[in-house]
Order: structure tokens, then C-alpha cells, then sequence
């Protein structure tokens, strides 16, 4: 047999090339191409000459087909992400950084199914028996009916779970740890992670198990990222967080059954991960010792509204080239709507250091965002306050101008909810809050100015 043909393949974003170079032309990293052997041609389809195939049967769009049966695990914030519990028979990639918390996440989602019930199995490849079952003590849910097993053969793990019943869910942790004996790769490889994860998604479709795989984000090239699987899966679910916070969220960025973007937010405690019902509270900070540089932006995550502060510094810059450095939100963005506060508005911070942050880890993608983010600004820059009980949401247009946007009325509603006064938004007449609450319209950025302007003045507090 003539010896099989190498490829390079970035561990990334599995984009193939024929030659290895520093960086991957596709996603851009660097140090992320490594060599393996290409698959194997099947023997007879040489060429550009397909066998004879068979004639797959057509049908119309219409048909009934039930909603698909949901398995429940009871963790409503689980179950929520997942669009209402997980399907059966359908393939889950749950990713994130190691450490943020996925293994004991599932161990628990696993131990309250066993409680119902259910047949469910957890694969570990990294942990030993002993470390599962200290996590699992550590928890609270050693005395469930959770069925354990340590391995990474591929070939291994699918004629276990083929083994008696069907389990209602398998978790594959992690799948960068599968190996499978028929590619010629280290385990950890883009090749490797495909082949396993294929492998494990087809048992699921045959047998109607859903099969969870976790995946870790990583950083250096060597190792592939879950990102090489998320189009063969139905759901990705992401898990992020600051490390340093003890609040974890959990996304969905795919999802074949349910919506997406829907967020879970969940605590890390000394007993696991804790469901934070009311996030709201969590991430709009107290209130009770106002200081500049903060607003509460009244967004939206998934179908759910949330509240979250925005903090900003804004500083005079020692240097030429000014700072802006952005967590929790897109510097793009933060570049913008600088650039329309200096050309519209008349606001000069050219020479001043921009710091922004989303309280508690979070990540705000919404353009909304943007008038909290300017409040916050200016609130830094000029030392005047946003009133605890005020809280902002609309988009600011290049021009200036101010748009409203999307599920007003829902924003309006959990501030409201949650004890606040006042929302400051873009002018819309159809826009009326709950009785004593009052809606601040704004056309453009200048009134926006002129409303920061007349706040009082706050002290910065230095603890
Ligand atoms: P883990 O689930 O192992 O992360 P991953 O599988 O994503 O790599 O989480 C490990 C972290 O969680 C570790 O830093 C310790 C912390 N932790 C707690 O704070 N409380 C707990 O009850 C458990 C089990 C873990
Ligand atoms: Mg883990």
C-alpha cells in the first residue's frame, strides 16, 4: 500500500492546505498548522468517476411530524438554553475554557436525570474514577445512579453505550481526548476530534441517545478547538465567565431546536454550580454608593431581559496614542461611538485613556448597549452621576441620531421589576411605562450630553 499522503490542517479552524505556513490564511492564528495523514480515498471511487448510486425518494415539505419529545433535566437554566431540555437522538457540543466549570456542570445535569430515572452514562477520558467520584462526593450526588466510565477509544465508548438499554444521555468528556483507532493522528488533532465525534453522532441518531461532547476553547495550536466540530452537531452550547467572578454563563450560539443566544447563568459555589434565578440583580450592581462612570444598560439575552451595569474610566493619557481597553464589550464599537461623542456631540476625548467593562464577566453583543455605554463615558468624563434608578438601551447611528430598538417594552418591564424609576431611550411615541415610571426620550447624542450635564455631581469613592 503506497503510504498515505500528508495534509495541513489548522487546528483552529480545520481550514486544509497543501503546505505549512505560520499562520492560517483562513482564521489568521498563528502557530496552528500541524501536518497529518490525509484520509484515505475509498477504494474504487477514483477520480471524477462516482459509483452508480440509488435513487433517494423526494417528498414535500408538508407532513406531520410531532414536536420532538424533550428530556428535562429539572436545572431550569439548562434546560431553558438547550430550547426547553435536550432532543433525543440529536448531538450536543457543550465548549469552554478549562476550568470554567463544563465537567461539573454535566455531572450534576447527569445526576438530577438518574434521579428521574433515566439511564445516563458520563464518559470521562481526563479524570480518573477516583477524581469523578471525589467531584461527585464533593457535590452532594455520589448516591445517584449515574453510570461512570474512564476511556478514549472510540470503538471502546460506542460499544459500551451500545451495550443493554440506550442511554437517555451519554456525556463525552472531553472530545479532545477521543482517539480513534482507525486515523493515523494524535489524539487532540482536527482528524482525530472529527472521526470520534462523527462516530459518537452517528450512535446517536441510530439509537436515540443524546450525546453531550465537551469540548475545551483552547488557546495554543496544537490541540483543536471545538470549533472544527460545531457544524456537525445540532446544538452548541458555550460556557464562559470570568474566571476571577464566580458567575458562569452558559450560551447557546447553534441550535437546531430552539432559539438561540438564550443565555443560563449559574454561580460557582463550594457544592457546584448554583442556578442564579434573578441575574438581574446580579449583574446591575447595588446602587448604594453611586459613583461616575457607571449606567445600567436594560438589555436583552436570548428571550430573557437583563440588567447590567457598564462601567467606563475615562482619564487624561500621559502618552500620545490614548488607551482603549474593552471587556465585555466590542472595541469596535467602543471606537464608534467615541469617534460620534468627538464629531457630534463636541466631546473631547482624543487624549484622554478609555477603560470599559461589563460587570460580572459578561459579554453584551447588542448594539443597544450603546447608549449606556456613552452615558457611562460621559458620567466618568464630567464626574456627574447616572441616578441609581435610571437605566438606558438604544443605538447610536453615526449621524448622531438615536434608534430605538428592538423589545423596548420588555426592558422597560424588568426595570421596572426590579425597582427602577426611569429608562432614558430613543424618542418613540408608542413607548409608555408601567404607572410612575418614567420614559426620557432622546433624539441625538447631543441631548444625551445635555441630560448627562445636568445630573449631579458624584465624588469618585476610593475604598
Ligand atoms: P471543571 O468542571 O473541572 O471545569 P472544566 O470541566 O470546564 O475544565 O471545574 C473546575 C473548577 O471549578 C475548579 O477550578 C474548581 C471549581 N469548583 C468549585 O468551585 N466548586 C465545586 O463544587 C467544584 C466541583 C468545582
Ligand atoms: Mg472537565
Amino acid at each position: 500500500m503506497a503510504k498515505s499522503a500528508s495534509q495541513f490542517v489548522c487546528q483552529s479552524c480545520g481550514a486544509v492546505s497543501s503546505k505549512w505556513a505560520g499562520r492560517c490564511d483562513n482564521c489568521g492564528e498563528w502557530n496552528t498548522i500541524v501536518e497529518e495523514a490525509a484520509a484515505a480515498p475509498v477504494s474504487g471511487a477514483k477520480g471524477a468517476s462516482l459509483p452508480k448510486g440509488r435513487v433517494t425518494r423526494l417528498v414535500g415539505l408538508k407532513g406531520d411530524t410531532a414536536a420532538p419529545a424533550r428530556i428535562e433535566t429539572g436545572i431550569a437554566e439548562l434546560d431553558r438554553v438547550a430550547g426547553g431540555g435536550f432532543v433525543p437522538g440529536s448531538g450536543v457540543l457543550v465548549g469552554g475554557d478549562p476550568g470554567i466549570g463544563k465537567s461539573t456542570l454535566l455531572l450534576q445535569a447527569m445526576a438530577a436525570l438518574a434521579n428521574k430515572g433515566r439511564r445516563v452514562i458520563y464518559v470521562s477520558g481526563e479524570e480518573a474514577i477516583a477524581q469523578v467520584r471525589l467531584r461527585a462526593e464533593r457535590l452532594g450526588i455520589a448516591d445517584t445512579a449515574v453510570l461512570l466510565a474512564t476511556e478514549t477509544n472510540v470503538s471502546d465508548i460506542v460499544t459500551t453505550l451500545n451495550e443493554g438499554d440506550a442511554p437517555a444521555i451519554a456525556v463525552i468528556d472531553s472530545i479532545q481526548t477521543l482517539w480513534s483507532p482507525v486515523i493515523e493522528a494524535a489524539p487532540g488533532t482536527v482528524s482525530q476530534l472529527k472521526a470520534g465525534s462523527e462516530a459518537l453522532i452517528r450512535f446517536a441518531k441510530q439509537k436515540g441517545t443524546t450525546i453531550l461532547l465537551v469540548g475545551h476553547v483552547t488557546k495554543e495550536g496544537q490541540i483543536a478547538g471545538p470549533k472544527v466540530i460545531e457544524h456537525m452537531v445540532d446544538t452548541v452550547l458555550y460556557f464562559e465567565g470570568d474566571r476571577g467572578h464566580q458567575f458562569r454563563i452558559l450560551r447557546a450560539v447553534k441550535n437546531r431546536f430552539g432559539p438561540t443566544d438564550e443565555i443560563g447563568v449559574f454561580e460557582m459555589s463550594d457544592g457546584g454550580l448554583k442556578e442564579v434565578a434573578n441575574p438581574s440583580r446580579l449583574f446591575m450592581g447595588s446602587g448604594e454608593h453611586p459613583t461616575p462612570g457607571s449606567a445600567v444598560f436594560a438589555g436583552i439575552e436570548g428571550t430573557r431581559p437583563l440588567l447590567i451595569e457598564v462601567q467606563a474610566l475615562v482619564s487624561p493619557s500621559p502618552f500620545g496614542n490614548p488607551r482603549r481597553t474593552v471587556v465585555g464589550w466590542d472595541a469596535n464599537r467602543l471606537a464608534m461611538v467615541l469617534a460620534v461623542l468627538e464629531a457630534r456631540a463636541g466631546v473631547q476625548v482624543g487624549n484622554h485613556d478609555v477603560y470599559l467593562n461589563v460587570a460580572g464577566g459578561l459579554k453584551v453583543r447588542e448594539t443597544a448597549a450603546d447608549l449606556a455605554v456613552a452615558a457611562a463615558i460621559l458620567s466618568s468624563l464630567t464626574g456627574t452621576i447616572v441616578p441609581h434608578g435610571t437605566t438606558l438601551f438604544g443605538e447610536i447611528a453615526l449621524s448622531g441620531a438615536i434608534r430605538p430598538v428592538s423589545l423596548a417594552e420588555a426592558r422597560v418591564k424588568e426595570a421596572h421589576k426590579l425597582g427602577l424609576r426611569e429608562a432614558v431611550t430613543a424618542a418613540r411615541p408608542e413607548l409608555s411605562g408601567p404607572k410612575g415610571f418614567r420614559i426620557k426620550a432622546l433624539e441625538t447624542i447631543s441631548d444625551l450630553v445635555a441630560w448627562a450635564a445636568s445630573q449631579p455631581k458624584g465624588l469618585a469613592r476610593i475604598a
